[in-house]
């Protein structure tokens, strides 16, 4: 182990997202927040010297992607998934959201339907209803313990005349790693129907052993054609902040089109920090890499075991990827409000509240077990204790 995952970093006061709003959000600062999914660890070394190697310049001028920005991410791509990426697919963008938002834009129709397979990451409802479409909602199985795409309702929607669907790959809050089977049979329709996939594949280099990811584009040249691909380094790397990310399409009039709306709103010029950051990490951060990943699965085997045995109403769903554990907390008999008092009021601890992700997720929660173990085992004694008094009624 060369990465002490283990290490303490304090960000508060840091003008953390997560750490610095516990007060304005959940109305008290003594809160150990595991909710909007960044990492609470230093990321690959690489980064953070090619970070203080370009800040050193003292020169902030405007700044230009080379040949090897766009050679780091095609020969990760290649070399951690099997997927041949060519350079003039890749566009530039500063955000998956803001990808999302401009491909739901361009590629479907005002006052039109657009599916997303619910519970799903929540600006996915926003990119939807804020460009005035209509969300055609397609709920996920709870099958055997694990989420499973409802086929057969997918493909009603697709003949009610829904031309575009936001495809989350791996799935963000359930921890699925769509297999290819499941993504071929996706495919199918898609193709049967002429559907446009937005694939959203963030969370794609965190998968566990024996769940490996399957690119929904590296299909067949038919489904590439069909399909815009939204991938960043931030979640793998924890680097949001830099907003690093990039949409790719082998579909020359899909790449066109996008290439046209970045240029319009002026989004296609590139952070001072970007290039040196995404190049060091798609390039170096390999063995970091490989060894935040089982340090994450420590996290949720720990997590899960802690939960069966001090709350076993309380039920995790094993995800087969990502950094998320969705837990279904509807055997305490708690509603959304009081979920909320248990979190922030009585145990002190921020977890992400699952109706959020879409109105059948009421009584789940998210857990972020990007922590350090120790973080993780204070706020689970945190939570368990103060569900355990409440069951008690002494609450
Ligand atoms: C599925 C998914 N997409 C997108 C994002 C955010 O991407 P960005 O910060 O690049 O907009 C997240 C962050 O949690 C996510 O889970």
């Amino acid at each position: 182990m060369t990465h002490n995952f283990d290490r303490e970093i304090n960000r508060r006061n840091t003008n953390s997202y997560k750490w610095d709003q516990s007060e304005k959000l959940f109305g008290s600062s003594d809160i150990v927040p595991l909710w909007v999914a960044d990492m609470d660890f230093e990321g690959p070394p690489a980064v953070k010297a090619a970070l203080e190697k370009r800040a050193s310049l003292g020169v902030y001028g405007y700044t230009i992607k080379s040949e090897d920005y766009y050679k780091a991410i095609t020969s990760w791509f290649q070399r951690r998934h099997h997927w041949t990426i060519q350079p003039e697919w890749i566009s530039d963008s500063p955000g998956i959201v803001t990808s999302l938002s401009l491909a739901v834009d361009l590629f479907s129709e005002p006052g039109s339907q657009v599916i997303l397979q619910s519970p799903v990451y929540y600006p996915f409802y926003d990119v939807i209803k804020d460009n005035g479409r209509v969300v055609a909602k397609n709920p996920l199985l709870l099958q055997n313990g694990r989420y499973e795409m409802d086929y057969a309702h997918l493909e009603e929607l697709m003949q009610g005349g829904a031309k575009l669907l936001l495809l989350c790959n791996p799935h963000n809050p359930g921890g699925r790693v769509w297999t290819r089977e499941d993504l071929e049979r996706l495919g199918e329709l898609i193709l049967k129907h002429g559907v446009t996939v937005i694939s959203d594949e963030i969370h794609c280099d965190m998968t566990f052993e024996g769940h490996p990811y399957t690119p929904f584009a590296s299909l067949s040249k038919e489904i590439a054609n069909l399909t815009v691909t939204l991938l960043a380094p931030s979640k793998t790397f924890n680097m949001p902040s830099l907003h690093a990310s990039f949409a790719v399409s082998s579909n020359p009039e899909f790449k066109r089109t996008f290439d046209k709306r970045l240029k319009t709103l002026s989004l296609h010029m590139t952070n001072f920090f970007v290039p040196c950051a995404v190049e060091a990490a798609f390039n170096e951060g390999d063995a970091w890499l490989d060894e935040l990943i089982p340090y994450i699965y420590g996290n949720m085997e720990y997590a899960s075991n802690y939960l069966s045995e001090h709350l076993p109403e309380v039920k995790p769903m094993r995800p087969e990827g990502t950094y998320l554990l969705w837990i279904d907390c509807r055997g305490l008999g708690l509603d959304v409000k009081q979920l909320k008092a248990l979190m922030f009021e009585q145990a002190k601890v921020a977890f992400s509240e699952g109706s959020v992700f879409g109105t059948e997720a009421q009584g789940y929660l998210r857990i972020n077990l990007a922590c350090t173990r120790r973080t993780l085992q204070d706020a689970l004694e945190k939570f368990c204790r103060a569900a355990a008094a409440v069951r008690q009624g002494q609450v």
